[in-house]
């Protein structure tokens, strides 16, 4: 089988190529590199010992899509490629609604001239926004709070209608909740450059001595010990999650990517902790707006249709991370 994968070099998309170069897929890359990078999809390929085609393409140039898709005749394609800084969307907007809702549209586009007809895309669980009372299920009520999540509510509601108008499409939302961990090789992770907005990246800048202190957001929540609980879940098993996606029925599909479980800002040091045998300086600081008390999801709707189910639990989450902070000091930065 062979898949087009959007976004192949980015955190996520890197390990989704090797792993499905990993189980025998073909695969096709196409990003724009301006997150991502080239080296990433080398490392996957490596492990995986096999090729992966790339392509310089950004999502939103549609007939050169067209021509990717012409030749490599894809099957399915799973849609990473996006921005995803809920700051940066609140400054910039625009860019957000052009790379993530215009994207979308476009690859839909090319896919539909193309007859291809199995679209996974990346969504997240900040569509739930602050309404509802978690663990959320799919049903729950939407309501995006910033234009990164409107933006990814958008191209949920695209996806909606298109398998309607078209019934022979498969469309298939994944809900991420907080993705975290590596390649247990140590050779494909995250890596952001400056300054990271996300809590896992930050507290292995701070390990490696790029930054000083990790600052935890608030300590008057309504939870144990008063910081924010997000369910966080190991990038392997979100990547499962893709894979098992591939055999869904046809029509539309809406899934969270969860553990079911939820974690401290506290609980997440302390575990970070222990895996580096580190002390790990923090702050405790106001709390960062738009911030979430809670965050965890229902996940039992994956494991009855896809036989999903997260694995992998916080340390070993954990482990992972502080594996490829050492193998990978400097991320892809010298490649
Ligand atoms: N936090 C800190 N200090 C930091 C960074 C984060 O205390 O330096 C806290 C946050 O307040 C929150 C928790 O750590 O309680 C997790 O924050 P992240 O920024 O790691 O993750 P978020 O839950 O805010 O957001 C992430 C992704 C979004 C996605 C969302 C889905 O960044 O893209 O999960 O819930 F939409």
């Amino acid at each position: 089988m062979r898949i087009l994968v959007t976004g192949g070099a980015g955190f996520i998309g890197a390990l989704a190529v090797w792993r499905l170069l990993d189980l025998g897929y073909d695969v096709c890359v196409v990003d724009n590199l301006s997150s991502g990078h080239r080296s990433a999809l080398d490392r996957a390929s490596r492990l995986a010992g096999r090729p992966v085609e790339f392509h310089l393409c950004d999502v939103r140039q549609t007939s050169q899509l067209i021509s990717i898709m012409q030749s490599f005749r894809p099957e399915a394609v799973m849609h990473f490629a996006g921005l995803k800084s809920v700051a940066e969307s609140v400054a910039c907007p625009e860019l957000y609604y052009e790379n993530n809702v215009q994207g979308s549209l476009s690859l839909v586009q090319a896919m539909l001239q193309c007859q291809i007809d199995r679209l996974i895309f990346s969504s997240s669980a900040t569509v739930y926004g602050a309404n509802g009372v978690p663990p959320f299920g799919e049903d729950a009520e939407l309501g995006p709070v910033n234009p990164y999540g409107r933006s990814k509510w958008m191209v949920e509601l695209l996806m909606r209608d298109i398998c309607s108008a078209h019934p022979e499409f498969s469309g298939i939302i994944l809900r991420y909740f907080n993705p975290v961990g590596a390649h247990p090789s140590g050779l494909l992770g995250e890596w952001v450059q400056g300054s990271p907005n996300n809590l896992v990246p930050y507290v292995m800048g701070v390990l490696q001595g790029r930054f000083d202190r990790v600052r935890v957001f608030g300590s008057d929540y309504p939870t144990s010990d008063g910081s924010g609980v997000r369910d966080y879940i190991h990038v392997l098993d979100l990547v499962e999650g893709h894979v098992a996606a591939l055999n869904l029925p046809k029509g539309l599909s809406v899934f969270n990517l969860g553990t079911g479980r939820g974690y401290s800002v506290h609980e997440v040091i302390q575990a970070m902790q222990s895996v580096s045998g580190r002390i790990i300086p923090f702050d405790v600081v106001d709390r960062r707006p738009g911030d979430v008390a809670v965050s965890i999801a229902d996940p039992c709707r994956a494991h009855q249709a896809m036989a999903w189910k997260a694995e992998r639990g916080l340390i070993e989450m954990c482990q992972d991370v502080w594996n490829f902070a050492q193998c990978s000091p400097k991320g892809y930065e010298l490649e």
